[in-house]
């Protein structure tokens, strides 16, 4: 079942959900797929489509990628917040907040979905990793999207990406 909104509502009103992330509401598989689906209409560089979704819902996986991820997560929203001479800086008590909930809380979210992507960027130039990268990411937000319209809420974290680089501690969590 979707919501009755419009296409611009939609997109005006997709939102990073965290504090409001109801942990307790499963979510049917049927609405993943329908929600993948959706996302794989994406575009991608050279129509590669070099895309694979790995879900994850084992709580024990959930809570070793929640760990991996607050290793980094945790010092970096510690840090002090950047000051930008903007309305940025008025919002980023609340989004500090709510990223901190969800540091504290990332394994009881219901689902995970990690997206992956062929072949490996490192060292490539700024031009091939912009082309790397925009191949995979708008087809989490159009999920993302998806999930909103379909009245769930979901947020995009990175931090472990971020800060560790190329991760094999993801790959033996996944690989179990
Ligand atoms: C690439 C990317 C990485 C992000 N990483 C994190 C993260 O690690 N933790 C988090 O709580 N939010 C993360 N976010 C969400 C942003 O903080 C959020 O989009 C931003 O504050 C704007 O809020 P909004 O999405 O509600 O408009 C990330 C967003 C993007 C696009």
């Amino acid at each position: 079942m979707t919501l009755d909104l419009t296409v611009d509502e939609l997109l005006t009103s997709t939102r990073s959900v965290r504090k409001r992330l109801d942990f307790d509401r499963p979510v049917p598989r049927e609405v993943l797929m329908e929600c993948l689906d959706l996302a794989l209409q994406a575009p991608t560089g050279s129509n590669a489509q070099g895309w694979q979704f790995l879900f994850v819902e084992d709580p024990a996986k959930k809570k070793a990628l929640a760990d991996i991820y607050r290793a980094t997560g945790t010092p970096y929203l510690d840090m002090p917040a950047p000051v930008r001479g903007d309305m940025r800086d008025a919002q980023m008590d609340s989004v500090l907040s709510s990223a901190k909930y969800l540091n504290e809380n990332l394994e009881k979210t219901p689902v995970f979905l990690i997206p992956c992507l062929e072949g490996r960027p490192d060292g490539a130039p700024a031009g091939m990793q912009a082309s790397y990268w925009g191949s995979l990411i708008p087809a989490v937000w159009s999920f993302m999207l998806a999930l909103r319209s379909r009245g769930l809420g979901s947020g995009c974290v990175q931090q472990s990406g971020v800060r560790v680089g190329p991760d094999q501690r993801y790959r033996r969590v996944v690989a179990g």
